[in-house]
């Protein structure tokens, strides 16, 4: 397996990196102290802990996964806060540079790519920065790039050791999927900035200096496209594997925007006004910074893609909308306040959400639907694909088939369609499956469905509606069921009784079946429980929520997992470690201890009444014999029945402080082949 070092690999680029290198069929290693990258950025491969200044953390991550280069990201990236704070940027930027180096040479490593940036060329009154432009950083943090940029070049003279230098313009945008993007705080770029303000979250976007010598007087910036660059890693990693030779080059659309077009663009975007308050120039900050990027065109043989601010700003507002609504459990919290609370703000971006063009998810959980799964897949695309101003996601978790389920939906994907495939690494259940799909799902509002089409397809299409008049759950109520008398009188009775135990309200004859917002989705991701019911949760989450009642059918092909056999098999899955099932066999045994004792008392006194002889022994044989060991036993029964009770939650307890998480996750496949392995 090809691994690579990816330093800084949970920050902004450095996740958008490690997602074109999986893409690639490379793997690779996020090598981070998350100062200020995020844990749940790192998706396309492990994630290594340390700091790049540390000669023992970076020795343990080599030798781990001996990788065949290494991409350098990590370090700290606020031109003003270098001012302030130089020792934190050579420190940072220069020493644990200088530590990496020497560790990759100590593990024969001798291919890098280095994060620079366009600092390096401080401010020239230019039209078009080149790489002969003179180097003369203004402050820094552009110096601490120099220097390692001038310590590469020792090195590549010295050792066997190539690297090329990626002098970064302005990295922006967000992955085309939203599934990463940028978050950091503070945040000092101007396109997240003003995105912020768009939505509200911050009063106004602070626009430094309108006075500079550019066509509309503020600052002029060449944005790339964060994916744009990360695929320009690719190159350069495959340039250096070719034997090409160590060099410094430009990175940048080669266009300049101005502050006040970002602006423009943003409000396109959002369709919203930004609130704008002009402020003085910051010192030392150019009118105009543009890269001239044909070297690196030459070099790499690389072109940016997405050079439409335009583009640029929509990706990034995709991402700005999911983010704020998902990830962290404070984000969940909040998500949950909002609700309760709701602010202008969040109603107004629920409006936005709701109208117009919006993502639908929806997660399939298949185990051996062999027979039904390209049926189910046709009759999804035919019914939500063709709906206008829907873009459909459809992820199917395979639970441990075992009758090649994956290899049929494998097909599926690579067929063309928007799905994806999560295989489970075994069989975890129904439950942990469709908590894999919602976690694992992108859209703005999500459907749960069985493969076996016993759900019509049809009826996501009336709960979508029901889901843009402003309900954020519209669950399934089972009309009609096509199953036998016996199991529709248990699942009749099953609902009943749970409905009046449960201390919330549960909505009779519901399943799984459902649409769900996506702050539902996030509020149930980010719950910390193990052992999950949907339906339940759903129901506990309060929000705003509507059933709708649909036949259900009889399963297009194949047969139910759920068999009577199964369930009893699932009863005795796990012992002791794996299972409460001791504990409720403790139950049931107390429960039917007490039973018979109250039969037999029963018994004892209508055989005293009447003075019965049983087996030839009437009651004034032993006198107070049989009443005396009855009491004892039904008084037994009782406390084991009781502890048999008390056991049931001291197992779920168990269960949940264990902290195993409710699935494992084998492989991710989609259309672009990108492959994870994890747990
Ligand atoms: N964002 C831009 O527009 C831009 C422009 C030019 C250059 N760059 C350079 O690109 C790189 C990445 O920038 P970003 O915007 O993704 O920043 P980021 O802050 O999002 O990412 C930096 C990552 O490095 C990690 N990190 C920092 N110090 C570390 C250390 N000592 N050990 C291990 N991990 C450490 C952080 O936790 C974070 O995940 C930086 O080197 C920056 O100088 C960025």
């Amino acid at each position: 397996m090809n691994h690579v070092l990816v330093t800084g690999g949970a920050g902004y680029i450095g996740s958008h990196v490690c997602k074109a290198l999986a893409n690639t069929g490379m793997t690779p290693v996020a090598f981070d102290n998350l100062s200020t990258g995020h844990r749940w950025a790192v998706k396309w491969g492990p994630l290594f802990v340390g700091d790049v200044g540390s000669a023992a953390d970076l020795d343990k991550a080599l030798t781990k996964y001996n990788p065949i280069a290494a991409i350098h990201l990590a370090g700290s990236a606020i031109a003003s806060e270098s001012v302030t704070d130089p020792g934190k940027y050579y420190q940072n930027n220069v020493l644990t540079s200088l530590c990496l180096l020497d560790a990759l040479r100590r593990h024969g490593i001798g291919l890098l790519v280095f994060s620079s940036s366009c600092a390096v060329y401080g401010a020239p009154e230019i039209e078009a920065i080149d790489e002969k432009t003179a180097l003369n950083p203004v402050n820094p943090y552009g110096r601490s790039k120099l220097i390692v940029e001038d310590a590469l070049r020792d090195f590549g003279r010295a050792y066997d050791f190539r690297s090329v230098a990626l002098r970064y313009f302005n990295a922006a945008g967000a992955d085309h999927d939203a599934e990463i993007g940028e978050v950091h705080d503070p945040e000092t770029h101007a396109i997240p900035n003003a995105l912020r303000a768009a939505s509200g979250e911050i009063p106004y976007f602070e626009l430094f200096g309108t006075d500079y010598e550019s066509p509309d007087g503020t600052c002029v910036r060449d944005y790339i496209h964060v994916t744009d660059l990360a695929n320009a890693h690719i190159a350069a990693l495959t340039y250096l594997r070719e034997g090409g030779k160590s060099i410094a080059l430009n990175l940048g659309g080669g266009k300049g925007c101005s502050v006040k077009e970002i602006l423009s663009a943003v409000e396109r975007t959002t369709g919203i006004d930004v609130a704008v308050r002009e402020s003085p120039r910051r010192p030392g900050d150019a009118a105009v910074l543009v890269a001239d990027p044909k070297l690196a065109s030459d070099v790499l043989r690389f072109t940016p893609e997405y050079t439409d601010i335009d583009t640029i700003v929509e990706t990034a507002w995709r991402w700005h909308q999911s983010f704020t609504l998902r990830n962290s459990r404070h984000e969940a919290a909040r998500s949950l306040d909002d609700t309760i609370r709701p602010s202008s703000q969040v109603q107004g971006d629920l409006k936005t959400r709701r109208s117009g063009a919006v993502d639908l998810s929806v997660v399939v959980p298949c185990f051996n639907e062999r027979d039904v799964i390209k049926i189910t897949h046709a009759r999804l695309c035919d019914v939500l694909g063709r709906i206008e101003n829907i873009r459909l996601e459809i992820i199917y978790v395979d639970d441990g088939s075992n009758d090649g389920t994956d290899q049929i939906v494998r097909e599926l994907v690579d067929s063309g369609t928007n799905a994806k495939l999560i295989c489970l690494s075994r069989n975890f259940g129904h439950q942990p499956a469709v908590s894999a799909g919602l976690a694992n799902s992108n859209g703005d509002v999500v459907a749960v469905m069985d493969a076996d089409l016993q759900d019509p397809p049809e009826t996501v299409v009336e709960m979508l509606e029901k889901w843009r008049e402003g309900f954020d759950i519209v669950y399934g109520v089972r009309a009609q069921r096509k199953e036998s008398t016996v199991k529709r009188l248990a699942y009749s009775w099953y609902y009943r009784m749970w409905r009046a135990l449960a201390n919330v309200e549960i909505p009779l004859d519901a399943g799984d079946f459902s649409l769900m917002d996506r702050r539902v989705v996030e509020l149930l991701n980010n719950l910390p429980e193990k052992n999950r019911f949907l339906r339940g949760l759903r129901a506990w989450s309060g929000f705003r929520q509507i059933g709708l009642t649909y036949e259900r059918r009889a399963r297009e092909a194949g047969q139910s997992k759920y068999s009577v056999l199964k369930l009893l098999r699932l009863a005795f899955d796990g012992i002791f470690n794996f299972s409460t099932t001791p504990l409720t066999g403790v139950f049931f045994t107390g429960l039917i201890t007490a039973a018979l004792s109250s039969i037999g008392l029963v018994l004892i006194f209508i055989q005293r009444i009447f003075n019965i002889s049983i087996f030839g022994v009437s009651p004034g044989d032993i006198p107070g014999f049989a009443l005396l060991a009855l009491i004892i036993l039904f008084l037994g029964g009782i406390q084991i029945f009781s502890i048999g009770i008390v056991g049931e939650y001291v197992g779920r307890i168990y269960q949940e402080v264990k902290g195993r998480p409710s699935y494992v996750i084998r492989s991710v496949h989609t259309r672009s082949g990108s492959n994870r392995s994890d747990a």
